[in-house]
């Protein structure tokens, strides 16, 4: 089966050699095969963000790999980090982040339409993904005119836009209350199922993880 994701060696550390250094990873190594859903818990603090961040090309490690699908990208170009982030990688974060001036439909097409996708099907797509999470009549919605849950399952659908081979999502649910999160969240991860993709899901909900096919755990900066 291929690889969706190697992280190998990954060490960061925040001010290095300044006062305030913070040592948050000393060694992750972590390999999610194709379709794979992971959870990733630690307690607050342990770097589960700093981990997630490095996976998605959003930040470099000190030292190690980031490899997606068997490529190294770890040193790669920011033209090539910033096209793989595109089409590659679907990012989830606690709080939706979605555009404000935009509708939820708006939101989901704007990605597909940076990369190269007409505006008819970019559109279909859209209302097919918020159709499918139970939120096709807000698709006109500004994020302003949804609530919480309706703006988590929005921010899902624009992260799996591009049909990206792998989602990463940090407390996707973290501020809903328990009874929506358990709702939003079983709404992505039947998504991710439905769609063969692999994902590394934080959360600090160990009911949620057990639902998934594995969880690591990050302690010490390791992975153990
Ligand atoms: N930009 C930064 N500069 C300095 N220290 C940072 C920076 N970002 C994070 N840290 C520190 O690195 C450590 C790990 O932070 P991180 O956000 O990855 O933890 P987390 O596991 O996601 O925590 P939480 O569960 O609270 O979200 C924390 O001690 C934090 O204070
Ligand atoms: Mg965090």
């Amino acid at each position: 089966m291929s690889e969706a994701l190697r992280l190998a060696g990954i060490a960061k550390t925040y001010n290095k050699g300044r006062p305030g250094e913070v040592e948050v990873l000393r060694g992750v190594d972590l390999s999610l095969a194709a379709g794979e859903v992971v959870a990733l818990t630690a307690p607050s603090g342990a770097g589960k963000s700093t981990l997630l961040h490095m996976a998605g090309l959003l930040d470099t490690p000190d030292t190690g790999t980031v490899a997606l699908g068997g490529e190294d990208l770890t040193g790669a170009s920011d033209r090539v980090r910033t096209r793989a982030r595109r089409r590659r990688i679907g990012f989830v974060y606690q709080f939706h982040h979605l555009l404000p001036e935009f509708t939820a439909a708006e939101n989901v097409i704007l990605p597909q339409r940076a990369d190269g996708v007409a505006p008819g099907p970019a559109r279909a797509r859209a209302l097919e993904l918020l159709e499918r999470v139970g939120i096709g009549h807000r698709a006109d919605h500004r994020p302003a005119e949804m609530s919480g849950g309706e703006q988590q399952r929005a921010a899902f659908c624009r992260a799996l836009a591009n049909a990206p081979g792998l989602l990463l999502a940090d407390e996707p649910t973290g501020n809903l209350d328990p009874g929506t999160s358990e709702v939003v969240f079983d709404a992505l991860v039947a998504l991710v199922r439905e769609t063969g993709m692999a994902a590394l899901i934080a959360t600090h909900n160990l009911e949620l993880a057990a639902r998934m096919d594995r969880t690591v755990r990050l302690e010490e900066g390791r992975i153990v």
